[in-house]
């Protein structure tokens, strides 16, 4: 065993290393209420998500044997999944890694999408259909290092409190924003892209 989950998840090494390691052990099932969440988010008819119960061999989930078999990483890209992300994804409350880019996703995000998930750390729902406001973010620690919205259709302004300083990406050219673009005072960011 490879992974080492008590490291803060601010010193986890980046993404694609720490996501291979992770084993569908026989003595493992992922959480419950994550299942039940993530057959709420009805993205199941493309998958293979009706053929087992445990959700470890399930499309695009990795969940983390240390931490009660919670799902933290939810990656499906370009799977041509459409409808709305339904709220029930704020019940992934370990949630790290959201990748749904390239799909035809509808509708708006859940107002409480990012206060709901404090462990989101990458969050990538480029080349969609998506409407509506930038969610708030979370006041207090956040954890958000890349996030990408870009190419969808998200309107409103864009608050300043989402460039929280954890940021190091932010990609959301390409939508119908208005106002003016947030300052803000943290050095930290890479590459903020409006
Ligand atoms: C999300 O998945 C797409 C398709 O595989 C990939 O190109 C993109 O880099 C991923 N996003 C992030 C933030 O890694
Ligand atoms: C979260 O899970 C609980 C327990 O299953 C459920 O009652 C609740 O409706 C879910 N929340 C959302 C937003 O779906
Ligand atoms: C964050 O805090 C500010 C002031 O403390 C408050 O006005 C705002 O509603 C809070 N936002 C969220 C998403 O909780
Ligand atoms: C979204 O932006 C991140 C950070 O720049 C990048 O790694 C990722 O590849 C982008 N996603 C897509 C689908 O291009
Ligand atoms: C931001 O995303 C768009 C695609 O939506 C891409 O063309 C552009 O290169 C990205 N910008 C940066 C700095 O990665
Ligand atoms: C802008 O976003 C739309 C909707 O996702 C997409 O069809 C189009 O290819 C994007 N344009 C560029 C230049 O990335
Ligand atoms: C965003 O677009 C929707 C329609 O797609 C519209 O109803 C709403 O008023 C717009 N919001 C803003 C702030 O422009
Ligand atoms: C950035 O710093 C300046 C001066 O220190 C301050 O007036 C301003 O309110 C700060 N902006 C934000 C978004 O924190």
């Amino acid at each position: 065993m490879i992974y080492h989950t008590r490291v803060p998840a601010t010193q986890l090494p980046l993404i694609s290393n720490v996501l291979i390691l992770l084993p569908c052990s026989a003595y493992a099932a992922c959480d419950e209420l994550d299942r039940d969440a993530l057959l709420s988010l009805l993205f199941k008819a493309l998958l293979n998500w009706f053929a087992s119960d445990d959700c470890c061999f399930w499309d695009g989930i990795t969940y983390d044997p240390l931490d009660h078999r919670r799902v933290i990483r939810l990656w499906l890209p370009k799977r041509g999944i459409f409808g709305v992300i339904s709220s029930a994804i704020t019940n992934l409350t370990r949630l790290t890694y959201l990748n749904l880019s390239h799909n035809s996703l509808l509708g708006s995000l859940p107002d409480d999408l990012l206060s709901s998930l404090p462990n989101l750390q990458v969050i990538d729902l480029s080349f969609n259909h998506l409407v509506g406001p930038f969610p708030p973010s979370s006041n207090g620690s956040s954890h958000l290092q890349i996030i990408n919205l870009s190419s969808n259709f998200f309107n409103g302004t864009i608050p300043s409190s989402v460039l929280v300083p954890s940021i190091s990406i932010f990609n959301v050219s390409n939508n119908s924003f208005s106002g003016s673009i947030p300052m803000s005072n943290h050095s930290s960011h890479t590459s903020l892209t409006f």
